[in-house]
């Protein structure tokens, strides 16, 4: 008598059983939450979130080291900061948060470091400044605000596009402004490259240094004044009543008063007021008359409206 054990053929239904069990071992896609927060008075920041959010939208292959599952991100959203900050904070959980902002006075926004002190928690934090031609310590100011919350300061980029700061520059010809235009793409790629692999990178700093110390000096005392610059606004006889500058003005800081603005002091010195009005009835000091208004291309009011 044989004592050897036959091995057993495997059965096919056993098979799909166990193949079946494997595949409903896996762990479930991990979904990641992207946000990227923006301010703008003039467009070109929102323009940057705006390429931000739609490339960071693709959904990533990567795998989760510790389960192996697939994290997938579903979306980006794209938040304007003046929206946010009227929104109690959560615990929602999020992958990576990007803010988009301009530089006024080589600092940032008000508003903007307002944000930043009760900004969500991210794992991945990264700045993008767009900005005339010199950003001045901007950069580093967000992120010793940043410093001083439960986030860090992942990654800072600097984008230099149009001033609209129209008192100084001399208006930009159209070839200067598609030559600043036509880098951005390559900038978000590289950012977002940055981004989808969780690199650190920080931009260089232009200013000079001769001017450096006198940039700062002039600028920061101007810049703790902002919330009363507006006491420089003033509206021309060409003024229809349209309202577009109450509409814009993403702190609400104009009122109609007989058909023609009022200021209420509490400016953000963005300069979408002054920039958007059809008939380029107001003015910030002398220095702004007969000066072409910026706005940046592709951009309507409505797009700034959308707070
Ligand atoms: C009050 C004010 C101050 C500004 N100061 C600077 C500055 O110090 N350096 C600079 O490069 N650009 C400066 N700018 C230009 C803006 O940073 C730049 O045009 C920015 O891209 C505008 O963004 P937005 O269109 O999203 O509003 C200033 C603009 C304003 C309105
Ligand atoms: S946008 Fe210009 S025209 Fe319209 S209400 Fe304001 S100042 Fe007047
Ligand atoms: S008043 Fe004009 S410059 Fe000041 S925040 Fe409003 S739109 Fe911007």
């Amino acid at each position: 008598m044989s004592t050897s054990n036959p091995v057993s053929p495997v059965n096919p239904y056993d098979q799909f059983v166990q193949s079946s069990q494997k595949i409903t071992e896996k762990p479930a896609p991990i979904t990641k939450v992207n946000k990227i927060y923006y301010f703008s008075g003039t467009g070109n920041s929102l323009l940057v979130a705006r390429k931000l959010a739609s490339r960071l939208s693709k959904p990533w292959a990567d795998k989760d080291p510790k389960s192996g599952a697939d994290m997938v991100v579903l979306e980006t959203q794209l938040v304007p900061i003046v929206s946010a900050l009227h929104v109690p904070p959560s615990d929602e959980k999020i992958s990576c948060l990007g803010l988009v902002l301009p530089v006024y006075m080589s600092n940032p926004p008000h508003i903007v470091l307002d944000f930043i002190a009760k900004m969500p928690k991210a794992d991945y934090v990264f700045v993008v400044l767009t900005c005339g031609m010199m950003v001045g310590d901007a950069l580093y100011k967000v992120q010793s605000a940043i410093d001083k919350t439960k986030n860090r300061m992942n990654a800072g980029y600097v984008i230099p596009l149009i001033s609209n700061f129209i008192v100084l520059p001399k208006t930009k010809s159209d070839k200067k402004v598609d030559a600043s235009f036509s880098k951005i793409d390559d900038k978000i790629n590289f950012i977002c490259k940055n981004v989808e692999t969780g690199f650190f990178h920080m931009d260089k700093q232009t200013t000079p240094f001769l001017t450096k110390p006198i940039n700062w000096a002039a600028f920061d005392t101007m810049y703790e004044k902002v919330p009363e610059l507006d006491k420089k606004f003033t509206v021309n006889d060409s003024c229809t009543s349209c309202g577009t500058c109450v509409n814009v003005c993403p702190v609400d800081n104009i009122d109609l008063k007989d058909g023609k603005p009022e200021w209420n002091h509490r400016c953000e010195m963005c300069f979408a007021c002054i920039n958007w009005c059809p008939e380029s009835a107001i003015n910030w000091t002398k220095f702004t008359e007969k000066k072409k208004r910026y706005q940046c291309r592709g951009m309507t009011p409505t797009d700034l409206i959308l707070k």
